[in-house]
């Protein structure tokens, strides 16, 4: 078990975690170790009762939700899908900024008549957009290279994460719709926020500054 006492971040190794470092360290905390050279899962800080666990993306709310961690970083994306109940969401910190978008086919129109099949690992958002359209929607559910699902006769279309646009265009593929801006926030325990709010409150200021600079 860890210290109860332990002010444990979830965050998933990646972009996520190159990106939030930068604000933790404006905020006052620094890792000891370089998260790319250990297979710790469990990292120290300067401060000793801060922890930093690397999870992977997807699992972030899961933990912080059960309060295996008290704070985490996640992005928009991964908490509409997974929900957010037993989550305060206090801080956009504007990283991993990308957009969730209809892909397909250049030229090729989402036909309003037609029952689309749609290739995503976002079921749930995906389910959502076109039910509150009206549209009716087959869903294939992939866990990764949805780019691919199109060019092999998988699906139609895809719901996928688009930055650049350089994935879609390698391969032949188009963004069509815009479904939402996605950014990682910050997430905290509901109960951790009540019974640790001093703590938790000064990091969330100290992040804030950290995103928002004074001008
Ligand atoms: P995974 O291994 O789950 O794909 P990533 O580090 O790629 O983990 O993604 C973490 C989060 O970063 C995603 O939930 C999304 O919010 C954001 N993201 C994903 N791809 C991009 C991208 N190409 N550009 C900017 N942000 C991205
Ligand atoms: C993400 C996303 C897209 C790509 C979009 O993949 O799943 O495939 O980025 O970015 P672009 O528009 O700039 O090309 P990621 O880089 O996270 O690789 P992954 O398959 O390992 O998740
Ligand atoms: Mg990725």
């Amino acid at each position: 078990m860890m210290d109860p006492n332990a002010l444990t971040i979830a965050l998933s190794k990646g972009r996520i975690l190159k990106d939030t470092l930068p604000l933790l360290s404006s905020a006052g905390i620094e890792l000891l170790e370089d998260p790319d050279e250990t297979r710790k899962l469990i990292l120290d800080t300067n401060r000793e009762d801060v922890k930093i666990v690397v999870v992977r993306a997807t699992d972030v709310p899961t933990y912080v939700q059960h309060g295996a961690a008290s704070i985490g970083v996640a992005g928009k994306d991964v908490l509409m899908e997974h929900g957010a109940a037993g989550l305060y969401e206090p801080l956009d910190l504007h990283i991993a900024e990308c957009r969730l978008m209809l892909a397909g086919r250049p030229g090729q129109q989402p036909d309003p008549q037609q029952r689309l099949r749609i290739a995503t690992k976002f079921v749930n958002i995906t389910q959502n957009y076109f039910a509150q359209q009206g549209r009716q929607v087959d869903i294939i559910k992939l866990y990764g290279s949805m780019e691919l699902a199109p060019l092999v006769g998988l699906a139609d279309y895809i719901v996928d994460l688009v930055d650049t646009g350089n994935t879609l265009k390698a391969n032949g593929l188009e963004p069509l719709e815009l479904i939402t801006p996605i950014s990682s926030r910050l997430i905290v325990n509901q109960a951790a926020m009540k019974m640790r709010h001093r703590t938790i409150q000064n990091l969330v200021e100290g992040l804030r500054e950290a995103v928002t600079p004074a001008t």
